[in-house]
């Protein structure tokens, strides 16, 4: 086989927005499915059943359905839908919230219930509220214990928005294709993005890990 990679001089710019825009929709899902997913965390651990019935219906649903399924319903059926155009960026961003927000929301309640039953205890029997005593003993605790979880979730998110060039989100996999297309070489801008990716995702790793170690230290 003649290794081909001379579609590097004209195209080596295509790897570069693909990374930026892979990490971008990444990183704007997991914040995002932060803020979604910690709220559908209160409403599984809510004591009004109806409430705790829609927390849960949204995470089954979402966990028990092929993230491309759903970046079909939001890509196809959103616009219809609502009647005006979103554009790929929101839907492509949407869709990934939605995902990641399903399953931040159990990071979040494991998060939430490790935290000692102890504290909550202690600050209402200080006289605080049950919210003020969720937002400033719980919440700070409990996310401290779910970082390393979060961060592995971004992690995963990136892996996963290669299924975003499915509907032409032109991150890093779409990148990759497109010069498939332009110039006919089919294995190598394939090879390219998977270093890519394994450099991206081995460096977050790692760098997790020592974060992780520093949190155990701080204890
Ligand atoms: N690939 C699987 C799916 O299509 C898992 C998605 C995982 N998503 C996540 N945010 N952890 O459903």
């Amino acid at each position: 086989y003649n290794w081909d990679f001379s579609f590097m001089d004209e195209y080596g710019s295509y790897f570069l927005t693909g990374i930026r825009m892979t990490l971008e929709v990444s990183l704007l899902a997991v914040l995002s499915g932060l803020v979604l997913g910690t709220l559908v965390s209160f409403l599984r651990m809510s004591r009004l059943s109806p409430l705790r019935f829609v927390g849960s219906s949204y995470v089954e649903v979402i966990r028990g359905t092929p993230l491309i399924v759903q970046l079909f319903i939001f890509n196809y059926g959103l616009p219809i839908f609502l009647g005006f155009d979103i554009g790929i960026f929101t839907a492509a961003y949407l869709t990934l919230t939605v995902n990641s927000g399903a399953y931040i929301a159990e990071i979040m309640r494991a998060g939430i219930q490790a935290v000692d039953k102890g504290q909550m205890e202690a600050a209402r029997s200080l006289g605080m509220s049950r919210s003020l005593a969720m937002r400033q003993i719980i919440l700070p605790q409990a996310f401290k214990n779910v970082l390393p979880a979060l961060g592995n979730e971004f992690i995963v998110v990136v892996k996963e928005s290669s299924i975003l060039s499915v509907v032409g989100f032109a991150e890093l996999t779409y990148q990759a294709n497109t010069i498939r297309g332009a110039t006919f070489i089919t294995i190598e801008p394939l090879l390219i993005i998977a270093g890519i990716y394994f450099v991206l995702i081995f460096t977050m790793s790692k760098l997790l890990g020592i974060g992780e170690r520093r949190l155990k230290a701080s204890d």
